[in-house]
């Protein structure tokens, strides 16, 4: 069961502005579960394309939400192990394609709708740090503390480029910032749940800091938030 008193850290950005490394970094840290809610996205995208359920199709695609059968099997230093109607699916959710799909059908209110709850239900003691975009301005309003990590399109393509580079996929750096700029557009101008800072975020760029830098920064601010 959810509960509602389990402190939260929000972490909300832009792909690429390195919040997921740092979200599981931090929960290890703190042990404290983690929601990665962009793999929900991303697992509605997948099944959505498989299902050949049309991305613009808004009442098909919150009927998939609501039934999907989703499950994080948390690893202690990599991302967490996804399971979707108990078929692992990890390496295909980190296609570009998904990504899009998953950019595509999450402008839709009906599906952030469906989703809500499923992400409130992470919520618990110890405590939760949760990765998205919309996590401290829509689904937990009242976290902890609320950060919102910054860095420009080239240096996200750059990261993304090595990660992908290392796994042996033939990737194209130009394609990537067009690609990071345009999912960047999409996800900023939606209507339901835009990608911004929450008012009371703590805001940080991140383009010249290292991961471990990030890390230091956003604990000694969380420390300081649970201890006041
Ligand atoms: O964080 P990510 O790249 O895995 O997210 C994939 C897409 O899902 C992203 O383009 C926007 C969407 N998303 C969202 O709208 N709200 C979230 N909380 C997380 C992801």
């Amino acid at each position: 069961m959810a509960n509602e008193a389990a402190p939260v850290l929000t972490l909300d950005g832009p792909s690429g502005s390195g919040k997921g490394t740092v979200g599981q970094i931090l929960a290890l840290r703190l042990g404290w579960h983690f929601l990665d809610s962009g793999a929900i996205y991303r697992c509605l995208g997948l099944l959505a394309r498989e299902r050949g359920v049309s991305l613009d199709d808004a009442a098909g695609l919150a009927a998939l939400a609501a039934g999907m059968e989703l499950r994080f099997e948390p690893l202690p230093e990599a991302p967490a192990r996804v399971f979707l109607y108990s078929r692992e699916v990890g390496e295909a959710l980190r296609t570009e394609a998904c990504a899009a799909a998953a950019s595509q059908l999450a402008a839709l209110p009906a599906v952030r709708r469906a989703l809500l709850q499923v992400q409130r239900d992470f919520r618990r003691p110890p405590g939760l740090v949760a990765d998205g975009r919309d996590m401290g301005t829509t689904v937990f309003p009242d976290a902890t503390l609320k950060i919102f990590l910054l860095a420009s399109p080239e240096i996200r393509a750059q990261r993304r480029y090595k990660q992908l580079k290392e796994k042996g996929f033939d990737v194209n750096l130009a394609r990537l910032v067009g690609e990071i700029r345009e999912r960047d557009h999409r996800d900023r101008t939606r209507a339901t749940s835009p990608l911004r800072p929450a008012e009371d975020a703590y805001v940080l760029d991140t383009s010249e800091l290292t991961i471990a830098q990030v890390v230091e920064t956003v604990y000694k601010v969380l420390e300081q938030r649970l201890g006041g």
